[in-house]
C-alpha cells in the first residue's frame, strides 16, 4: 500500500460531538480524492457550502449567497468509503446575513460505528434579491422588474 494513503488511528471518542440532524449525508468516492489518495479538501468545502446554504434556507425563504468562509479546520483525513455527516447550526442573525457553523463527522468505511470529527467551518450567507443585492432577513424580495 502507498505510505501516503495509510490510515491514521482515530482520536479517542470523548471529544466527539453527538450527531443530530445532518443537512447532508454522503459517501466519499474515488473521484473525490487528491494526489495522496485521501479526500480532496475542495470536495469537502463544496459540501460544507451546500450544507450551510440548506441551513440558511430553513430560516427565511430568500436566495442566499456565500459571502465568507471565516474559518475551516481539517482535523482528520477523510478516506474513500467514509460516510460524512454535515451537521449545521445557525449561530448569528444580522440584518441581511446569517452565520452558520458546520461540523463534519465521518463514519469510517472500516468501522461504521465510528463518528469521527473531521472538519469544522463557519460561514456567512447573505440574503439577496433578484438583482443579487442584500435584503433584510424575513422580508420577501420585490418582484422582478
Ligand atoms: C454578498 C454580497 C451581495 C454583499 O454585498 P455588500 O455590498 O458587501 O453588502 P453589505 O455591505 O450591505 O453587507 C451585507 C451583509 O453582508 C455582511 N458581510 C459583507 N462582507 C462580509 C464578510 N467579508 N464577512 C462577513 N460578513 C460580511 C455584512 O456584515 C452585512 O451583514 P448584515 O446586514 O447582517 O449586517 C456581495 O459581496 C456579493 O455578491 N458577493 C459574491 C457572492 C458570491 O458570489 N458567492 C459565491 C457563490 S454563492
Amino acid at each position: 500500500m502507498n505510505h501516503q494513503t495509510q490510515r491514521q488511528p482515530d482520536p479517542p471518542s470523548s471529544d466527539r460531538p453527538t450527531p443530530c440532524c445532518p443537512a447532508i449525508r454522503v459517501m466519499m468516492m474515488p473521484r473525490d480524492t487528491n494526489a495522496h489518495g485521501t479526500i480532496f479538501g475542495g470536495v469537502l468545502l463544496s459540501y460544507i457550502d451546500q450544507a450551510g446554504a440548506i441551513e440558511a434556507r430553513k430560516h427565511t425563504p430568500h436566495k442566499f449567497v456565500t459571502v465568507a468562509m471565516n474559518s475551516v479546520e481539517f482535523k482528520q483525513p477523510v478516506y474513500v468509503g467514509d460516510v460524512l455527516s454535515f451537521e449545521t447550526k445557525a449561530t448569528k442573525f444580522g440584518r441581511t446575513s446569517v452565520t452558520i457553523s458546520v461540523d463534519v463527522t465521518a463514519e469510517r468505511f472500516t468501522d461504521p460505528s465510528t463518528n469521527i470529527p473531521v472538519t469544522s467551518a463557519v460561514l456567512v450567507y447573505v440574503a439577496v434579491n433578484e438583482h443579487g443585492r442584500p435584503v433584510p432577513l424575513g422580508v420577501q424580495s420585490s418582484p422582478a422588474e
